[in-house]
C-alpha cells in the first residue's frame, strides 16, 4: 500500500527505458531492481488508462514541457494504485537531453472519483482503434470533454488537486 508521504521515482533514458527506480517504486511495484533496470516504462502499464494520457506525456516531454497526470499504475502481483505523476525532461550539464525524470504521489480518493470516468470516456473513444489512431482519438475525446467544461488540461487537473 501507498501511504501519503511515499514518493515514488523513476528516471528513465530517452526511449522511456528505466535508468533507476527508487525503493518505493521497487515495493509498489513488487519487482526486483535487476528486473526493473533496462525495462520500458510501459510493464507497469494499467489497461484502464486511456492511450491518450501517454499521447500527451511524450508530446509534452519530448517537446521539453513538463507534464502532471493521473495514473493508475499496476504491479507485477497484479495490484494496482493511483498517483499524482510528475514528468519532466533531464539535461546534463551541457543543456543536451539525455531522459526523462518522474515523481509520483499516492492520489486522493476524491481525485480518482473525477478521473475515472473521463478516463472511462477516453477508452470508450479508442473501441476497435490501434495504435497512434487510437492514442489520437483518445486524445481528441479528453480534449472534447475539456472543452465542454471550458477548461484547459492544466486547469482541470489542478483544480482535481486543490478540492481534494
Ligand atoms: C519519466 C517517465 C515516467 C513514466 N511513468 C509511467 C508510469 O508510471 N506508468 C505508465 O504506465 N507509463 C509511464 N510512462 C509512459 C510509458 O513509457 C508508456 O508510454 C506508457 O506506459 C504507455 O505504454 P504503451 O504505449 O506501450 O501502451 C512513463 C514515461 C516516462 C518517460
Amino acid at each position: 500500500m501507498l501511504s501519503q508521504e511515499d514518493i515514488i521515482v523513476t528516471k528513465t533514458d530517452l526511449r522511456g527505458h528505466l535508468t533507476y527506480t527508487n525503493d518505493v517504486f521497487l515495493k509498489i511495484s513488487a519487482v526486483a531492481e535487476e528486473q526493473a533496470l533496462g525495462s520500458p516504462h510501459n510493464f507497469i502499464r494499467h489497461p484502464d488508462m486511456p492511450a491518450g494520457i501517454y499521447k500527451l506525456l511524450w508530446d509534452s516531454i519530448s517537446t521539453r514541457q513538463e507534464l502532471f497526470a493521473y495514473v493508475k499504475n499496476l504491479a507485477l502481483d497484479g495490484a494496482h494504485y493511483w498517483v499524482l505523476a510528475h514528468a519532466t525532461p533531464s539535461y546534463d550539464k551541457h543543456g543536451k537531453h539525455v531522459g526523462y525524470h518522474s515523481m509520483r504521489r499516492s492520489a486522493s480518493r476524491g481525485a480518482i472519483a473525477q478521473i475515472e470516468p473521463v478516463y472511462a470516456q477516453m477508452r470508450a473513444a479508442e473501441t476497435g482503434l490501434t495504435g497512434r489512431a487510437r492514442a489520437d482519438a483518445s486524445f481528441a475525446c479528453l480534449r472534447a470533454l475539456l472543452a465542454e467544461r471550458d477548461l484547459t488540461y492544466s486547469q482541470w487537473i489542478w483544480r482535481i488537486v486543490e478540492d481534494h
